[in-house]
């Protein structure tokens, strides 16, 4: 069976990216027969950017009840906490110890602080934290702890998952070869080509760190109210407009049907006017998230609920594999296991 294993972190209330790029086709995916899904709240990874204990609890409610309002079953997928599987960060130290620190000189998130950095004319790794710069390490573990061998994600975290095929290999190599076993299963990414990156209010990437983003679930009239927001150029009513390049036209696609985009697509070349469009873009995703926002207000209400179901998840999975492949693990490395 195909194992499918996707996470999002704890820093902040899920948005219209999240669910677009990782809930929705996740959700549908574990419907599938032949699929064993892993779906879990990056808690450990929010740490890299939250130091406030309140937020992340708060968000890994949030999100947890955003996973279950959206349909997720957590009787017939792996639904946990990062946390709660401790050794996720166990395995991290074991691929800390293969990872190219090259490598890890590369990731995105690293060079970008890198780059600001150099900008503001301070020293290269000022206020670069070690967890920022271990970010893929962790998120490796994540995925080889389970064996994923399907990732959903959007593309901001192919390099990731790139890296994680990296240091599965190395250690595949570096402690299987002499001894005939393949530790790790190398993960590789599945990106929804259609949806691939959401953007957000003023047109770069939808992102808790833009600030830009559409939370999934506000009330109504309060969507309503960001999707009037929506940053567009200043062409009157009447006058054609270019679908390819809007960021409005791209949200509209990511809750439509091919055929309501080509009805979309025709109207911004007939000239549909800003407000009208915007309307039709919250029309689309109100009608779509309805139901599941309902869900979500119930289960917020319960979160001892929540709280047991996670538990649940997490203890099953570390008896069922975390624990037992751990075990195997510090065995080919040369640790012991106490009895
Ligand atoms: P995170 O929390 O930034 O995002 C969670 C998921 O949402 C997708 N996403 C988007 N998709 C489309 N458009 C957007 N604007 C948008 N913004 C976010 C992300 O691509 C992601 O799929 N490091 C990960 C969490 C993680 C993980 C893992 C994922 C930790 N360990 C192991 C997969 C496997 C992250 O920060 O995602």
């Amino acid at each position: 069976r195909t194992r499918v294993l996707t996470g999002i972190t704890t820093s902040g209330t899920p948005h219209l990216g999240n669910y677009a790029g990782a809930i929705r086709p996740a959700v549908a995916a574990s419907r599938a027969a032949d699929v064993e899904s892993f779906y879990f709240l990056a808690d450990y990874h929010a740490l890299i950017k939250v130091q406030d204990p309140a937020r992340v609890q708060r968000s890994t409610l949030e999100i947890a009840a955003t996973w279950l309002a959206c349909g997720l079953e957590p009787d017939k997928v792996w639904f946990y906490r990062q946390s709660d599987i401790p050794e996720t960060t166990e395995l991290m130290w074991l691929l800390t110890c293969v990872a190219g620190k090259g490598i890890l000189n590369r990731a995105h998130a690293y060079k970008a602080a890198v780059d600001k950095n150099r900008e503001a004319g301070e020293d290269d790794d000022a206020a670069v934290t070690a967890g920022l710069f271990m970010y893929p390490v962790l998120m490796a573990a994540d995925i080889l702890l389970f064996n994923a061998n399907k990732v959903p994600v959007g593309r901001d975290q192919i390099q990731h998952i790139e890296m994680a095929r990296d240091f599965g290999q190395r250690f595949n190599h570096l402690y299987g070869e002499a001894v005939g076993r393949e530790y790790f299963v190398l993960p590789e990414v599945h990106i929804e080509e259609q949806v691939a990156t959401l953007p957000g209010l003023d047109g770069r990437k939808m992102s808790k760190s833009y600030d830009n983003t559409i939370p999934l679930f506000v009330p109504r009239e309060q969507l309503r109210k960001l999707i009037a927001g929506i940053v567009t150029d200043s062409r009157a009513p009447g006058e054609p407009k270019d679908a390819a390049g809007s960021h409005l036209f791209q949200l509209y696609q990511a809750f439509s049907t091919d055929a309501e985009a080509a009805a979309m697509r025709q109207a911004f070349a007939d000239g549909i006017g800003w407000g009208d469009a915007k309307q039709a873009l919250f029309e689309r995703i109100d009608a779509e998230i309805a139901p599941q926002r309902e869900k979500y207000e119930a289960l917020m209400a319960r979160p001892a609920d929540i709280e047991d179901i996670l538990r649940d998840g997490a203890r099953r999975l570390r008896v069922q594999y975390a624990t037992p492949l751990m075990a195997e693990l510090r065995e080919a490395v040369g640790l012991r296991n106490l009895a």
